[in-house]
């Protein structure tokens, strides 16, 4: 039998958080840990979701913020599955922030994480393929064979 293969969609998330005074670092900007957080959080519904199993964390690239997020703002991670191989699976995370006041959205950052799905032994365990459907998931898909290719390529070389 061949292995079964699930669309984009049946995974997806879109998670909202209030940003509260006790997310703030000092200056009065949120910490950018408590994004993070969010973000792998959100990233293993995501790849939980697809696998239907227990994921680890394996990797997370390289995250720029690109606008500071204030309290009272609106966070928005919108996060999908772009790749799979055997047993791990990349799931992209972009962060939004709403000002609810005025409407404005920003692109705060994204990331693009590797999740392993793992059996009741602790062994990493085959997941279902994905099924690209629209323009965008295809030109995700694309992408995301060539990150796992660059990822692992430099995996080889610092082991
Ligand atoms: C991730 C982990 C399961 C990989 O174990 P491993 O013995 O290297 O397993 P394998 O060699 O069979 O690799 C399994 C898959 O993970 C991928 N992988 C392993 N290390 C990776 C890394 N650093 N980045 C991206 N992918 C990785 C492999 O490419 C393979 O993918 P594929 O099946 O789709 O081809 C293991 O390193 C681990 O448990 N790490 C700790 C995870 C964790 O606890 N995270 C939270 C930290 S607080």
């Amino acid at each position: 039998m061949g292995r079964l293969s699930k669309p984009v969609s049946a995974s997806e998330v879109v998670s909202y958080r209030l940003m509260m005074p006790s997310d703030v670092n000092p200056a009065g900007n949120i910490h950018g840990g408590i994004v993070l957080k969010m973000i792998d959080e959100v990233g293993g519904i995501v790849a939980y979701r697809h696998a239907r199993m227990n994921v680890v964390t394996a990797s997370i690239d390289r995250v720029d913020f690109f606008h500071p997020v204030k309290v009272g703002d609106l966070l928005i991670l919108k996060s999908a599955v772009n790749y799979v191989g055997r047993t791990s699976m990349e799931v992209g995370v972009r962060v939004e922030s709403e000002n609810l006041t005025t409407g404005a959205v920003k692109h705060v950052g994204s990331s693009y994480m590797t999740f392993v799905a793992m059996d009741k032994s602790g062994r990493p365990a085959e997941i279902p393929d994905i099924q690209p459907v629209t323009d965008k998931e295809i030109s995700r898909y694309d992408e995301g064979a060539a990150r796992r290719r660059a990822r692992l390529g430099l995996l080889r070389r610092r082991s």
